[in-house]
């Protein structure tokens, strides 16, 4: 049983909680990655972004959101009156997964199994009750399987303000597509829109 548990330190700050989970080995996925991308943000923030997992930047860079994926992700919500400073940004799964035909090939992004999602949980959970947001806001299928279990459905609740107790706490949250679905889309506009859309929802959930 894969458990990210024995790691998350009782009664830690975030910086402490960041520094310890440099060194997770909860599950496999720390041996070929190059470090862990803990979640970043303002503590007090009012909202939790919550996405998949760090990508070949952000695993090279050590933050989460700083790659491709991030960049649209920052103008969508720029463009929803969310001020990117202003929110917690973090990942379901904090180690890059990956596959490699070779060495010095592109490294080419796996979905986190379900194994992985919940080894990896109990640092979600943490970063959940330091920082108490008043909305998360899940980016995709893995967080939102994350959060709210594996029959999670991004597309039957997105835009949408859901209510539901996470970890005994109640907690209110807009579920929207990953950003990284938006770049694949086939029509990329429709897509963008989509999600300032949703992210609108949860500008005006937080007002
Ligand atoms: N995709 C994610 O889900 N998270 C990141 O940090 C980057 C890309
Ligand atoms: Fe630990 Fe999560 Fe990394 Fe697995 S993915 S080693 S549980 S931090």
């Amino acid at each position: 049983q894969y458990t990210a548990e024995p790691f998350v330190p009782d009664g830690a700050d975030l910086p402490a909680l960041r520094r310890a989970a440099a060194g997770c080995h909860g599950c496999p996925l720390h041996r070929e990655a190059t470090q862990t991308v803990f979640g970043a943000g303002d503590t007090h923030a009012r909202v939790m972004l919550v996405g998949e997992q760090p990508g070949d930047q952000e695993d090279r860079q050590g933050r989460p959101f700083v790659g491709p994926a991030g960049k649209l992700l920052d103008r969508a919500l720029a463009e929803a009156g969310i001020d990117p400073a202003h929110a917690y940004v973090t990942n379901a799964v904090k180690h890059f997964k990956f596959t490699q035909a070779e060495p010095r090939k592109r490294r080419i992004h796996k979905a986190p199994s379900l194994r992985e999602m919940t080894a990896c949980g109990p640092w979600l959970a943490a970063e959940l009750a330091l920082v108490e947001p008043e909305l998360i806001v899940i980016l995709g299928a893995t967080a939102g399987k994350a959060l709210l279990g594996s029959s999670f459905r991004v597309g039957q609740v997105r835009g949408t303000v859901l209510e539901e107790e996470i970890h005994g706490r109640p907690e209110r949250l807009v579920p929207t597509v990953h950003p990284s679905a938006v770049l694949r889309a086939d029509d990329r506009e429709q897509a963008y829109q989509g999600l300032v859309a949703d992210l609108k929802v949860a500008a005006r959930a937080l007002t």
